[in-house]
């Protein structure tokens, strides 16, 4: 049994997010944890709302609401949905609780106190027609390394190269539109990450090379780039206040920390709001400080991957403190949706409210994970949505689950029959079970998650050939004892469809284990040299049918879909 910490990029408190950013991070990571904790494993999983910053300022102005209220009622809205989804987080927090703002305040007087933050003068930009400075990221423009003319002050999107506002070319307001911008004089803290870069790279060289290409490219393309000394600091309301007893004159003007300062510091603010829900049996320093037992693996889209694989350990170096540092960045391309981009603020695509609406959250779990944008962009479209909702949910399991309980129901009643000791065929398909159990648990190790759908799908498709092979319906005609037997197995089968299709369709597997009456039933994983013997349901279990597993998308429903959420045209 190891320690398995495991976090997904904290979604912005902004507004509901749509399929892209659930595809991206907090899926898969329950998926993975979801696995490890069958396998008996010691697992973590926290994640939280990113509160702070001017998207939710603005968002709140936009929503009329004091912004404390807005980030309480959207973190309500959020948290609605992810349970809707069934993620198991052990904890949903939120980056503007009393323990992030202690925690980050300790970790910046740390770097404080080894002399990685110094104050400074800078010249800012100040919009006169909005009447106050702007953030980076509410300054756009053309990126002078690439040309795309929607680059926000901080990060280009398009080539994710960090940029500072001054960069831009044609720079303007976000709020208003307006390129009446002034540059001003005002003091902040930056973060010396020049005089980290070598340790960061080091720790890269150490631990990188384990890392998808995906994540290990960007972030060697980042140190190249170079590390620069970065303002930590903003003017706004909203967010964690600068630490009075170590910046009593930035503390007294109302700086606050820029979000990407607090913001990943709330992974271990997210375990402290868990601990303290519980601070007898819990311990959130065991998980974060000199926590070398612990494997911890994040779960991200690829424009965050810079923040977690150079700033954050940037960030732990500096403290000089023995803070966790990721082991395992798992990062994701994008999903489209019909090759475009997926939008909150254009409204387009399917956003994850409205996906629970149309349908329950299994089918979107098994649809976006056996798509999931691992080696490249995917795209989503309504039809391959219902080609593979049709096919492999609904034709592939459901149809085998109904079929095989009815048939036995309606031949042998109500209880698991016994029918003959298994012969060659059963044989046979154990040992197929078990090699495809093994290659399962190898992708899912290995968080390669479509192969691992894919191994599942193979699973479940074994199922079916045993079953048209020996055809109970026609079995049953001369030999009763040979269908039992056929039955059995295949109930057999279902079972260990149960629970090893728990990660990825956690409601439908729930459905098919309770279809067994089963004393002391439990979810844990079972070896493949277990799975083979396929005898874990005994003769004599009473079962009942579950309601049907999937509905088959018609060509009406995927017509509507289409015309509601628009289609193939741009
Ligand atoms: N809110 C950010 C985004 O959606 C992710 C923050 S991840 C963390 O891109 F590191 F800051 F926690
Ligand atoms: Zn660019």
């Amino acid at each position: 049994m190891a320690r398995h910490l495991i976090t997904s990029a904290l979604p912005y408190i902004n507004g509901i997010k749509h399929l892209g950013n659930m595809v991206g991070s907090m899926l898969p990571a329950d998926v993975y944890a979801r696995y490890l904790r069958q396998r008996g494993h010691d697992v973590l999983y926290v994640c939280a709302t990113d509160e702070h910053g001017t998207p939710a300022e603005l968002a709140a102005k936009e929503a009329g609401l004091p912004v404390a209220e807005f980030c309480a009622q959207q973190h309500e809205a959020q948290k609605a949905v992810y349970d809707g989804f069934h993620l198991a987080f052990d904890y949903f927090g939120r980056s503007s609780s009393p323990q992030n703002v202690e925690i980050t305040q300790r970790v910046a007087r740390s770097l404080h106190a080894g002399g990685f933050i110094e104050e400074r003068a800078i010249r800012q930009v100040y919009s006169l027609a909005d009447g106050r400075f702007l953030p980076d990221r509410y300054i756009v423009g053309t990126c002078p390394h690439c040309g795309y003319d929607k680059a926000r002050g901080d990060q280009c999107e398009n080539c994710t190269r960090v940029l500072d506002p001054t960069d831009l070319v044609d720079a303007r307001s976000a709020i208003s539109g307006s390129s009446e911008l002034e540059v001003r004089e005002t003091r902040h803290l930056f973060l010396l990450q020049s005089k980290l870069a070598h340790e960061v790279e080091a720790w890269i060289d150490a631990v990188g090379g384990e890392w998808p290409t995906l994540a290990s490219s960007i972030a060697r393309k980042w140190l190249t780039e170079g590390l620069q000394d970065r303002a930590i600091t903003r003017d706004l309301e909203w967010g964690v206040p600068v630490p009075a007893d170590t910046w009593p004159e930035l503390a007294a003007e109302g700086k606050v920390f820029y979000v990407w300062f607090d913001a990943p510091v709330e992974y271990i603010g997210a375990t402290k709001e868990w601990a303290d829900h519980a601070p007898a049996e819990r311990d959130w320093e065991s998980w974060w400080y000199r926590a070398e037992d612990v494997r911890y693996t994040e779960f991200m889209a690829k424009d965050n991957v810079p923040f977690h694989t150079v700033m954050f350990p940037a960030i732990q170096l500096g403290t000089r403190e023995p803070w966790k540092k990721v082991d395992y960045v798992k990062a994701f391309n994008w999903l489209t949706y019909y090759g475009g981009k997926f939008s909150t603020s254009q409204k387009r695509g399917v956003f994850t409210d409205a996906a629970l609406e149309l349908l329950p959250a299994d089918y979107w779990r098994y649809f976006l994970m056996a798509h999931a944008p691992e080696s490249d962009d995917t795209s989503f479209t309504w039809e391959l949505f219902t080609a593979t909702v049709n096919k492999d949910l609904a034709d592939t399991l459901g149809n085998f689950v109904n079929r095989v309980l009815s048939f036995s129901r309606k031949r042998f009643g109500d209880e698991v029959p016994a029918g003959a000791p298994a012969g060659p065929a059963e044989e046979r398909l154990g040992a197929e079970i078990a090699e495809l159990l093994t290659e399962y648990q190898e992708q899912l190790d290995a968080l390669q998650f479509r192969k691992a759908a894919q191994a599942l799908r193979a699973l479940w498709s074994a199922g079916n050939v045993y079953l048209e092979e020996k055809a109970p319906w026609l079995e049953i005609k001369t030999d009763q004892d040979a269908a039992a037997l056929t039955l059995r197995t295949a109930m057999n089968l279902i079972h260990l469809y149960a629970i090893v299709s728990e990660p990825f369709i956690p409601a439908s597997a729930r459905a098919m284990r309770d279809a067994f009456a089963l004393d002391g039933d439990t979810a844990t994983w079972v070896t493949p040299e277990q799975a083979r013997a396929l005898t874990a349901v005994p003769a004599g279990t009473p079962f009942t049918v579950p309601p049907v597993l999937f509905a088959k998308i018609s060509e009406d429903d995927l017509a509507a879909y289409r015309e509601r959420f628009g289609g193939a045209e741009e």
